[in-house]
C-alpha cells in the first residue's frame, strides 16, 4: 500500500460517502515540517462542517499509524507525516527490486507519434537544431520508459519550391567530380549559388529553377531520381549526427510523403464548409477563437504547411491510431500549431495533440543568425564538445571514447536542464564545467558511486537490508522514492527539466550524505546498509541520465 492509499483509506473511514480520488500526499517542503505533507482537510472541512484542524484531527484517529514514527496537525489543518523507519527501509527494498527502476507502466498499451528533429533537406545540421532534436529525444525515452508505444517520427523538410533551385544549381554549379561525390555540403554550396543567380534580373535563372521544380512536381523521372539522391543523401549525414547523440528515428516521413493527399483534404475542408474562398485563395477562418485565418491553399494553387500538417494527422491517424501526437519545435511556430489544431479537431480528429514549443537559444551570448555568420554546424560543435572533453578527461588516461560521452553529453544536458520554453544561452564552461547543474558533474557522480561500490567489492549487498539513522541518510532516502514520480511529471509536463532537475538535487542530497557518512570504514551492517543507498542512488542516477539521452560512463 502506498503512503497516499494508507491516508486515503484514513479519510474515507473518518468521512464516509466523501470522494477521495485526488487526495495527495506530497514530500514536505522543509524538514521541520516531517517527510510528506497532505492538505486534503482543508478542502473537505467545509463540506463536512468540521473545522479544518478537527477534520484533519479525525483523519488522525482514523489513520493506521504502523508506517509513521509522527503525525501531525498543523497550521490551519495541514497534515504532518514523519514516517517511520521500518517503513522507509521497507519502500528503498521494493525500489531497489523493482523493474525499471520503479518507473510505471502507465502507457502500456498506448501508442503516440513524437515529431521531432525535422531538418530541411539538402542543409546541414546546425547549432539551431540541437534543441528539438535533444529536447524530442529525452521526450521520447521517457514515454517509451514508460511503457508508450512509441513512433518517433522524423519529419523531414524535404518537398518545396528549393528542390526547382537545387536542381538547376546541381546541374550547373557544381563540378563533375563534385556531383559524382555528392555531399550535403555540396547541396549547400549549389543551393546558395543557384539561389544567388535566380535573384539576376533578367528572371532567366529563377524560371529555368521554377520550371525544374514544375517538372519535378509532374513526376519528371530524372528530376526525380536527383530529388530522391538529394533525401538519401541528407537522411545518411543527419543519421551520422544522429548516431553521435544516440538518437534514432522510426520513420523518416518527410513533408513530400503528405503532398499527394493534400487536394483530398482540401475538398474535406470544402465539403464540411470548414474552407472558403477569399481573394483567390482558399482559407479557414479561425477568427472566432482569435487565431486569424489559415490559408489552407495559395492563389496560384500551391499548398502550404497548414495543409500538409493536416494530411500528416490524417496519415497518422489512419497507418497508427495513435492517441497522442506529440511535436517538439521552435516557440515561432505556436500559431500555426494552434490553427492546424483547430481546423484537425473541425475535421472530427479525436487524437490529441500537443506541441511543445522551446525558446530559443543563443551561443556565447550571442543571438545565433545566418546573417552573423555564426550558424555553427552541428558538426563542427559536437567535434569542438569532444575536443574539450578530452582536454578534461586525458590527464586521467581518458580515450576519445570517453571523451564524446562527456562532450556530447554536456551538450545535452546543458539545454535538458533548462525548461523547454525558455530561452537559452550556450555556454562551453558552463556546459562542462565538473562542479554546478551541468552534465558532467552528474557523470562524475556516477562514476564515483560505481568506484565505491567496486572498492566495496566483496559485500554482499543482497542479503544485508536498509537502515536509515542519520538525516542526511532519511533525505536522501526520501528523494530516492521519489524517482519513478519525477520521470511521471517529467512526461505530463513533456519537460525533460523536470527529470534533471530531480537529478541534480539527488545529486547534492547524494554527495552531502557521502560527507557526512563513513561508509566503508563502517561496521559491518551499517556499511552494507550504506551502500544499500548507495547503490540504488547509482541505480536511480544511470536510469535518469539515460532516459535524458546521456551516457553513464563507470570510469572517467
Ligand atoms: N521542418 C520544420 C522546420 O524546420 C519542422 C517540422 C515540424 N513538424 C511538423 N509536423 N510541422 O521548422
Amino acid at each position: 500500500m502506498t503512503l497516499t492509499d494508507t491516508v486515503k483509506a484514513a479519510f474515507e473511514a473518518a468521512f464516509p460517502g466523501e470522494n477521495f480520488a485526488a487526495l495527495r500526499v506530497v514530500p514536505a517542503t522543509d524538514p521541520k515540517f516531517g517527510d510528506y505533507q497532505c492538505n486534503d482537510a482543508l478542502k473537505i472541512a467545509k463540506k463536512v462542517g468540521l473545522n479544518p484542524r478537527e477534520a484533519a484531527a479525525k483523519v488522525v484517529d482514523a489513520l493506521d499509524k504502523s508506517c509513521f514514527e509522527k503525525v501531525e496537525v498543523a497550521g490551519p489543518g495541514f497534515l504532518n507525516l514523519t514516517v517511520s523507519g521500518e517503513w522507509l527501509a521497507k519502500r528503498l527494498a521494493e525500489l531497489a527490486a523493482a523493474d525499471r527502476t520503479g518507473i510505471p507502466q502507465s502507457g502500456a498499451g498506448k501508442k503516440i507519434v513524437i515529431d521531432y528533429s525535422s531538418p530541411n533537406a539538402a542543409k546541414q545540421m546546425h547549432i539551431g537544431h540541437i534543441r528539438s532534436t535533444v529536447i524530442g529525444n529525452a521526450i521520447d525515452r521517457i514515454f517509451r520508459a514508460l511503457g508508450y508505444d512509441v513512433i518517433a517520427d522524423n519529419h523531414l523538410g524535404d518537398w518545396g519550391t528549393q528542390f526547382g533551385i537545387l536542381i538547376k544549381g546541381y546541374r550547373e554549379c557544381l563540378t563533375q567530380e563534385e556531383r559524382d561525390n555528392l555531399t550535403v555540403a555540396n547541396l549547400e554550396k549549389c543551393y546558395v549559388l543557384s539561389a544567388a543567380k535566380a535573384k539576376e534580373e533578367d528572371g532567366v535563372w529563377k524560371d529555368a529553377c521554377r520550371a525544374e521544380l514544375v517538372k519535378l512536381q509532374q513526376g519528371d523521372a530524372e528530376n526525380l531520381e536527383l530529388w530522391k539522391k538529394f533525401i538519401e543523401i541528407s537522411i545518411g549525414e543527419f543519421e551520422r549526427m544522429y548516431s553521435k547523440l544516440g538518437v534514432k528515428f522510426d520513420t523518416y516521413r518527410g513533408e513530400s510523403f503528405y503532398n499527394p493527399m493534400m487536394p483530398g483534404v482540401v475538398d474535406r475542408l470544402l465539403n464540411m464548409k470548414l474552407a472558403e474562398e477569399s481573394e483567390g485563395a482558399l482559407i479557414v477562418n479561425l477568427e472566432a477563437e482569435k487565431l486569424g485565418v489559415a490559408i489552407v491553399r495559395k492563389s496560384d494553387g500551391g499548398y502550404n504547411y497548414t495543409t500538409s500538417d493536416l494530411a500528416c494527422v490524417g496519415s497518422r491517424v489512419a497507418d497508427y491510431d495513435p492517441e497522442r501526437i506529440i511535436y517538439v519545435t521552435d516557440d515561432r511556430q505556436q500559431l500555426h500549431f494552434r490553427q492546424f489544431f483547430s481546423i484537425s479537431a473541425k475535421m472530427g480528429y479525436t487524437v490529441k495533440l500537443v506541441h511543445v514549443p522551446f525558446g530559443l537559444m543563443s551561443f556565447q551570448g550571442k543571438a545565433i543568425s545566418t546573417r552573423e555568420g555564426n550558424l555553427i554546424r552541428l558538426e563542427e560543435l559536437l567535434a569542438e564538445a569532444k575536443r574539450r572533453a578530452f582536454d578534461i578527461v586525458k590527464e586521467r588516461g581518458g580515450d576519445e571514447a570517453l571523451a564524446e560521452a562527456i562532450g556530447y553529453g554536456a551538450v545535452k544536458y546543458a539545454d535538458l536542464s533548462h525548461d523547454p520554453g525558455t530561452a537559452i544561452d550556450f555556454n562551453w564552461d558552463k556546459a562542462l564545467a565538473l562542479e554546478g547543474n551541468s552534465g558532467p558533474y552528474l557523470q562524475y557522480a556516477y562514476a564515483r558511486v560505481c568506484s565505491l561500490m567496486d572498492k566495496a567489492g566483496e559485500t554482499d549487498l543482497d542479503s544485508g537490508e536498509f537502515n536509515i539513522s542519520t538525516p542526511s541518510e532519511k533525505r536522501l532516502a526520501l528523494q530516492l522514492l521519489e524517482f519513478p514520480g519525477a520521470v511521471v511529471r517529467a512526461a505530463e509536463a513533456y519537460k525533460p527539466s523536470v527529470l534533471a532537475d530531480y537529478l541534480f538535487q539527488t545529486s547534492q542530497l547524494y554527495s552531502s550524505f557521502y560527507q557526512n557518512s563513513p561508509i566503508l570504514k563502517s561496521d559491518d551492517s551499517v556499511k552494507c546498509a550504506r551502500l544499500k543507498l548507495c547503490d540504488l542512488f547509482g541505480k536511480v542516477l544511470s536510469t535518469g541520465l539515460d532516459l535524458l539521452g546521456i551516457a553513464t560512463p563507470r570510469r572517467i
